[in-house]
């Protein structure tokens, strides 16, 4: 039975994994310099397995699903444990500016009915009479695709592992083996460790092969004279660009993301900021009104396959990382797979394809 566990990385994963292993009786430490921050911070908050869907990319669909299937749940008992996470159900419209948008959307409804996903498609009026003031051709109606607001999240997941007795350490991991993290000023002992440490956990273990994806995202509010921002999330792709609009409680409107292979760089660029804007300005013109409250970048933790890595790397080393753009999504499967391997029993359906050692590295 293993009791001691050190999950190194406090970003939405580690801390979800934290929360539920604490929460089932183990012993569990975080190793992080600032847990709640980084990519989780940045984060849009969709959870949209549908709307990121793309032929060949069956298996992230999937395990996406599952994890939808199990937010519910996970928001419920979080709310208990921490805090009220923000769960938002008023579902997702993907948008077409244009002819050649609407082809490009017929493909992905198309695909969608082919694995079974109903979607309903709506001419541009329709879009107009369900969300004012966007913009459209034709639209796809994703009621399943949610949204949770990320930083609620991560205030509660945080106090939820407090309340469960997960301790924090304020330091760096540099190497990760059996039975202890090495950091830089010390180790932590344990029977088990979980790598979580999203872009960066690739230093950690040679068959981990996350790339840091950057984002940046701008954070906006309604002013008195601006429409209200749209009640569902709101996505197109703009000059081959994809770009959302996610709503948050209180008129903020969440509005990301770029994505450009820029290495460890997180300054927010100048382009990032002008493509957004001007992205979003053809979706829902209003936007122009609204007032700049935040710019952010963060990286994503990419797969080369857009899979994450959920499980066991060696003897008492488990990995918890690459969710490329879908972290928040897939928070509770990766937590209710590490738990289940903890207490011995089978993870949920799905989570096989995440195996770390599929690409071959050992
Ligand atoms: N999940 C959306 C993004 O990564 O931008």
């Amino acid at each position: 039975m293993v009791n001691q566990l050190a999950v190194v990385g406090g970003g939405v994963i580690g801390l979800s994994v934290a929360w539920r292993a604490a929460a089932a009786g183990y012993d569990v430490t975080v190793i992080d310099r600032s847990p709640g921050c980084g990519a989780s911070w940045v984060a849009g908050g969709m959870l949209a397995p549908v709307t990121e869907a793309w032929p060949g990319e069956e298996a992230a669909l999937h395990l996406g699903e599952e994890s939808l299937r199990r937010w519910p749940a996970f928001a419920a008992a979080l709310a208990e444990d921490g805090g009220d996470p923000g769960l938002s159900t008023t579902g997702t419209v993907v948008v077409a500016l244009d002819r050649g948008d609407a082809d490009q959307l017929g493909v992905l409804a198309d695909y969608l009915r082919t694995v079974g996903r109903e979607v309903e498609s709506v001419t541009g009026r329709q879009l107009r009479s369900l969300e004012p003031g966007v913009s459209g051709v034709r639209a796809l109606l994703v009621p399943g695709d949610l949204a949770v607001d990320n930083r609620k999240l991560l205030r509660s997941l945080q106090a939820a592992a407090i309340r469960h007795g997960v301790k924090f350490v304020d330091d760096d991991a540099t190497e990760v083996e059996t039975g202890r993290v090495r950091t830089v000023s010390g180790e932590v002992p344990c029977e088990v460790a979980v790598i979580a440490a999203g872009a960066r956990s690739a230093r950690l273990h040679p068959a981990l092969a996350v790339r840091p994806l950057k984002g940046e995202i701008l954070r906006l509010r309604a002013r008195r004279t601006s429409l209200p921002p749209p009640s569902r999330t709101v996505r197109a792709v703009v000059e081959g660009r994809p770009i959302y609009l996610v709503p948050r409680a209180g008129g903020e409107l969440v509005l990301g993301a770029t994505q450009y292979e820029a290495g460890f760089d997180e300054t927010v660029s100048a382009r990032g900021v002008r493509e957004l804007l001007e992205g979003a300005e053809r979706i829902f013109p209003s936007i122009d009104e609204y007032e700049l409250v935040e710019t952010a970048a963060g990286l994503r933790a990419a797969s080369v396959d857009t899979l994450p890595f959920i499980g066991e790397l060696g003897e008492g080393v488990f990995a918890a990382t690459g969710h490329h753009r879908n972290g928040l999504l897939m928070a509770p499967v990766t937590a209710d797979a590490i738990v289940a391997w903890l207490d011995g029993a089978a993870p949920p359906p799905h989570v096989e394809a995440a195996h770390p050692h599929r690409l071959g590295a050992k």
